[in-house]
């Protein structure tokens, strides 16, 4: 396994080696949902690349880019034994070198759900996304569901922008008791981790209504509302039982459905959703 930097070294590498090549964008702190794309990508593709990026540019002023876990021996030890080719590590400096002046952004995709709460956010992923995918020249690209909404904007970015890469969204990776797995999981403490449960619990709520029968998506979300207010740790940011294509809110469930919601646990921030149909 090599491990890059600059982008001279990353392309050696990548074009040294002819076949498939599979690309999994990560900004490190790696859990089972990260690794579980890399099992992904090995499967699929001759070779792996994983990029590891703490992205400033996704960040709003007042998150939390600074506390950003991190951890690279231990991300290395965990991808050494999956068979990757290259980890690329680039600084903030060979993303962003001074002066940075181009952008990448989807338009009507990344207005509602996450992009209502942070407005910049998207523009940051997709710019970033668009650079690996440039440097790296992937085949495949693989992205998980646990960020839907990233998800769909990226296929959205891929078909307009013409890229030749077939993008893959994994399943969402979860702990035993159901929490989705996510680097900002390390921030919960005591009590909020089990607080944190209310998340699955309330998109579970919601399904069984769903499932039961019920198509009416304003009772699914007033469902979810009900059982995260039942949490005094929890506050809830917003709930959505929205079209999956469009993320446009649904008044009447008819085909395939994103459940979604964040919720802040304390000072910690958290995202989850469920797909229907
Ligand atoms: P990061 O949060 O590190 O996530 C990297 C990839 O892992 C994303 O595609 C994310 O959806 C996926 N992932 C995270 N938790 C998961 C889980 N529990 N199960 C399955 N997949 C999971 O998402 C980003 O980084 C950044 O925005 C990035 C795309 C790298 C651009 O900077």
């Amino acid at each position: 396994m090599e491990i890059a930097i600059d982008l001279d070294k990353l392309w050696a590498i990548r074009s040294a080696l002819p076949g498939t090549w599979g690309l999994v964008p990560t900004m490190g702190y790696l859990h089972e949902g990260h690794l579980s794309l890399i099992r992904r990508a090995k499967a699929e593709c001759d070779h792996v690349a994983v990029s590891i990026f703490v992205n400033p540019t996704q960040f709003g002023p007042s998150e939390d880019l600074s506390k950003y876990p991190r951890d690279l021996e231990r991300d290395l030890r965990l991808i050494e034994p999956l068979g990757v080719d290259v980890v690329w590590n680039p600084t903030p400096e060979i993303m962003y070198p001074s002066g940075y002046q181009t952008w990448v952004e989807v338009e009507a995709l990344t207005k509602p759900l996450e992009g209502a709460i942070r407005p910049s956010h998207f523009r940051g992923v997709t710019t970033v996304v668009a650079k690996l995918f440039n440097a790296v020249q992937p085949h495949k690209a693989y992205f998980g569901q646990k960020d839907a909404q990233q998800a769909a904007v990226i296929c959205r970015m891929t078909r307009d922008l013409s890229y030749p890469i077939k993008i893959v969204v994994c399943p969402i990776v979860r702990e035993t008791d159901g929490l989705a797995m996510s680097s900002r999981n390390k921030y919960l403490e005591g009590a909020d981790r089990q607080a944190a449960l209310v998340l699955s619990r309330a998109l579970t709520a919601a399904k069984a209504l769903y499932d039961a029968g019920e198509r009416d998506a304003e009772k699914l979300r007033a469902r979810m509302k009900e059982v995260i207010a039942a949490e005094p740790r929890a506050q809830m940011q917003y709930v959505s039982c929205a079209d999956y294509d469009t993320l446009a809110e649904l008044e009447t469930v008819t085909g395939k459905t994103l459940l979604s919601m964040a919720v802040m646990i304390g000072k910690t921030r958290l995202i989850d959703n469920f797909v229907l149909g």
